[in-house]
């Protein structure tokens, strides 16, 4: 956007957030978009289990990344999107690596194919919108009527079109909002999902973890072979499997800017407080608490070690399993804070612990070894991508190769 479009954006920003509060975050809208994903990532699982028998060497989370990524722009945006634009996915990946090269502004010859590659993704997006718009007869479908429809997708999606028209935006501009929807929407939640499968499937994990992850998948299993997402989400390993991902893989550098002066308390008592003034900017770094040994008990593996069920305790009174999130408020911050707190926080727990249990509900894995950001085995389990600390969830720099078999 030019510097006075995106003030002409920023003054009805908070239209963002009204869409976002009645369509993204209450419970019912989150379990809406959670079914539309689940019944399309298990259609294309499905389809795909009645050719395959067997595929010897797979990259799994380039695997799992293609497949989450159709699903949920599709339970988003509309069934449209993908068919018009099937490059949408390598694009926009290519996209959320460079995407702190665009908030640094680094000059323009240093990103060449970044600036041709957002370009690409914008006029296509306004092309999708303007052919959508007119198949609608130039107004999306009222977000009050029906959940989903083929064109223009959820009600979030067709709230946001209606909204970009009175807000007075171009259809370029709305195309560059919908570029950040997608990034909501994928740059964090499909990583992070690739992470849990990556520890799930581990060689080196206790051996008891996968097992118990699938006998909670299988309990969560309804008569006709889909998920009760309602259990699912609530069973304890898996629960603990998610926040132990946020709390190792995602690493945000939250950051505010202050209109006023401000004093921060930094004990319970207000004794020892921090003054700011006016203009100052505020960066709280998520990966101090997440990794402080001071905030985790003491019980687990040390902080910088993935532990897959640091968050589940027995039970006081029955001694059963069960999860607990401890005291982590204010430690644990994967999804920032305040009034712009992500609000695609319990969509984006659905989603992820729903498609690692779809995934391995369908098929067994055999691990076969690993490969380094340059696709070379390596017997080293897959580190981060080399990114900008503080963006987000941490993207796997290598891939997990595996054997990939139909569960019979
Ligand atoms: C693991 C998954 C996710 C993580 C770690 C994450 C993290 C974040 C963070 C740190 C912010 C900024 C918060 C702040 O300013 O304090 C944010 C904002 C946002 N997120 Fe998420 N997010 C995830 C998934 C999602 C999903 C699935 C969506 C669905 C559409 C989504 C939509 C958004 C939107 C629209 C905003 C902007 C909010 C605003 O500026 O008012 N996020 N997210």
């Amino acid at each position: 956007m030019t510097p006075d479009e995106a003030r002409t954006c920023q003054k009805t920003k908070h239209m963002d957030a009204d869409s976002n509060s009645k369509y993204l975050t209450p419970f019912e809208r989150v379990n809406e978009l959670t079914a539309k994903f689940t019944q399309l990532l298990d259609e294309q699982l499905k389809e795909e289990t009645e050719s395959l028998l067997c595929l010897d060497s797979v990259a799994l989370y380039g695997w799992l990344r293609d497949r989450m990524f159709s699903a949920s722009c599709t339970a988003f945006f509309g069934q449209k999107l993908v068919e018009m634009y099937p490059s949408y996915c390598e694009d926009f990946f290519g996209f959320a690596d460079d995407f702190i090269k665009f908030l640094f502004q680094l000059p323009s010859y240093m990103m060449k194919d970044a600036i041709g590659r957002r370009k690409r993704i914008i006029a296509r997006l306004e092309e999708w919108s303007s052919q959508m718009r007119s198949q609608c007869g130039g107004t999306p479908i009222d977000p009050e009527s029906v959940d989903w429809e083929p064109y223009l997708g959820s009600r979030l999606n067709r709230a946001r079109q209606l909204d970009y028209t009175a807000r007075g935006l171009s259809t370029r501009n709305g195309a560059a909002l919908d570029l950040g929807l997608t990034l909501g929407l994928s740059a964090n939640a499909i990583p992070a999902a690739g992470w849990m499968l990556f520890h799930a499937l581990d060689p080196k994990a206790p051996a008891g973890l996968l097992p118990r992850l699938v006998a909670e998948i299988k309990h969560s299993e309804k008569a006709d072979h889909t998920l009760d997402i309602a259990t699912l989400i609530t069973q304890p390993t898996l629960q603990s499997l998610w926040q132990e991902t946020l709390r190792m893989h995602v690493d945000v550098l939250v950051t505010r800017h202050l209109p006023e002066d401000f004093m921060l308390p930094l004990d319970e008592e207000g004794e020892r407080k921090v003054a700011f003034q006016k203009g100052d900017h505020l960066f709280a770094g998520s990966w101090v608490g997440h990794h402080d040994p001071g905030n985790w008990p003491t019980d687990h593996a040390p902080t910088d070690v993935f532990d897959a069920e640091r968050f589940v305790v027995a039970d006081p009174k029955t001694g059963e399993r069960m999860f607990n999130a401890g005291k982590t408020a204010g430690k644990l911050f994967p999804f920032g804070g305040g009034k712009t707190l992500c609000p695609g926080r319990f969509f984006a727990k659905q989603e992820a612990i729903g498609a690692v249990a779809m995934v391995l509900l369908r098929f067994d894995f055999e691990v076969k070894g690993f490969v380094d950001s340059h696709k070379r085995p390596t017997p080293s389990f897959p580190l981060a991508k080399h990114a900008f600390p503080g963006s987000g969830s941490q993207v796997p720099g290598g891939d997990m190769m595996v054997k990939i078999r139909r569960r019979q």
